[in-house]
């Protein structure tokens, strides 16, 4: 069983009248790897300051390997940071770049470079060593900002959109190396980011960040699978959201008004009348010639679009909202302005409890009194 090794406590941040974390509650365990996922200006480098230590929480408490953050001095923090700017020092050299930590730290020289040495081999820039900052392409200087902060063995690092100034083909690279770092250091890393398939491709667990507020914490696959809130659902990868509310319960069986027609569902937690979404994803959306059981939506063929393999069908509503169903290239497909019968397998698709207003309100209810 793994050990909480970082413990965040009903964190509140508030700067001014902008109430930037709210009520943030999370766990890290030892060894993990644990994704922020979240839109830009959703909090995300505010949690990661305050687990650093460099930012103080309005209210709540950090805790790193049971002890309070604020409590430590800089220098006995386990933990250590990766900026997405790199921050590497311009004058000095890779070497001293990645010694500077153990310098500070006054270790012996001798300890030092052997240290050096070793970290320069695990993130495979041997023969770097004299060269100086502006002599690197981005993707070296990312490992040597990588290599500085590993060097003093942290047991938690924080990345903070670590690839962020990369192309596509060294990110994709970089993600692999890192997550090899990671698995064969044993450390655990809390990093920072607002793609979605970088998080989805590295992490252990994804805790998605909306306004401030952890919608949800999870393994990739849950978080795709099973969204706890709309907003997650919407987040990632494409689907199609319908806001609605339970009609009426026949065991698993949910009967579901939305505001272009009834629809059905399948789930178990629900009462009847209670507000909720309906989560399609674009592949599990089928579409029949006349009405389907069940189902009263009707909707025109508006657009098609090619992505390779599969072909993306763009319907639209009464309503005006457009519906987007996925097909493999090559199978039949209705005409342009043709009317079809939307629908799916009931348990195919996720109903979620639509509690985003009701819980936000809270939130600031009980934090701004
Ligand atoms: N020192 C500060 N003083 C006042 N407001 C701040 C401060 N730092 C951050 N904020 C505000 O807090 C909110 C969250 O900022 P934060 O940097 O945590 O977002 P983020 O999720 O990291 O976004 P991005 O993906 O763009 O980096 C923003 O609205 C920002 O303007
Ligand atoms: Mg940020």
């Amino acid at each position: 069983m793994a050990r909480p090794i970082v413990e965040i406590n009903g964190v509140n941040k508030i700067y001014g009248s902008n109430h930037v974390v709210k009520d943030l509650n999370l766990v890290v365990e030892e060894g993990e790897f644990l994704t922020l996922l979240g839109s830009s200006g959703c909090g995300k480098t505010t949690t990661l300051r305050m687990i650093a230590g460099f930012e103080e929480p309005t209210s709540g408490s950090i805790k790193v390997e049971g002890e309070a953050i604020e409590e430590k001095e800089p220098f006995e923090r386990n933990v250590n940071t990766v900026f997405q700017s790199y921050a590497l020092f311009p004058h000095k050299t890779i070497y001293d770049n990645i010694a500077y930590g153990l310098k500070m730290k006054k270790v012996p020289k001798d300890e030092i470079k052997k240290r050096v040495h070793e970290m320069m081999e695990l993130v495979q820039l041997e023969g770097f060593e004299k060269r100086y900052p502006s002599q690197l392409s981005g993707g070296q200087k990312q490992r040597v900002a990588i290599a500085r902060a590993l060097i003093n063995r942290p047991r938690v690092l924080l990345l903070d959109e670590p690839l962020g100034a990369l192309d596509l083909k060294l990110r994709k690279q970089m993600q692999l190396e890192l997550k090899r770092l990671q698995k064969k250091l044993n450390i655990t890393f809390i990093y920072v980011t607002h793609d979605q398939e970088e998080a989805l491709t590295m992490s252990d667990r994804i805790a998605i960040m909306n306004a401030g507020v952890l919608d949800q914490v999870a393994a990739p696959t849950e978080i795709y699978e099973h969204p706890a809130t709309k907003f997650v659902a919407t987040f990632i990868g494409e689907t199609n959201i319908f806001d609605g509310s339970i009609r009426s319960i026949n065991g698993e069986s949910l009967s579901i008004q939305i505001e272009n027609g009834d629809v059905k569902a399948t789930g178990s937690e629900f009462a009847a009348g209670e507000f909720i979404n309906v989560s399609v994803r674009p592949e599990k959306m089928k579409y029949a010639l006349d009405p389907v059981e069940g189902f009263t939506l009707i909707a025109t063929v508006k657009d098609y679009v090619y992505v390779g393999s599969v072909v993306k069908c763009i319907a639209v509503l009464p309503n005006g909202n457009e519906l987007k169903i996925e097909r493999l290239a090559g199978q039949p497909l209705p005409q342009l302005g043709e009317q079809i019968f939307p629908y799916w397998n009931e348990k195919d698709v996720v109903v979620i409890h639509n509690r985003d207003q009701i819980f936000y309100q809270a939130v600031d209810n009980v934090v701004l009194g």
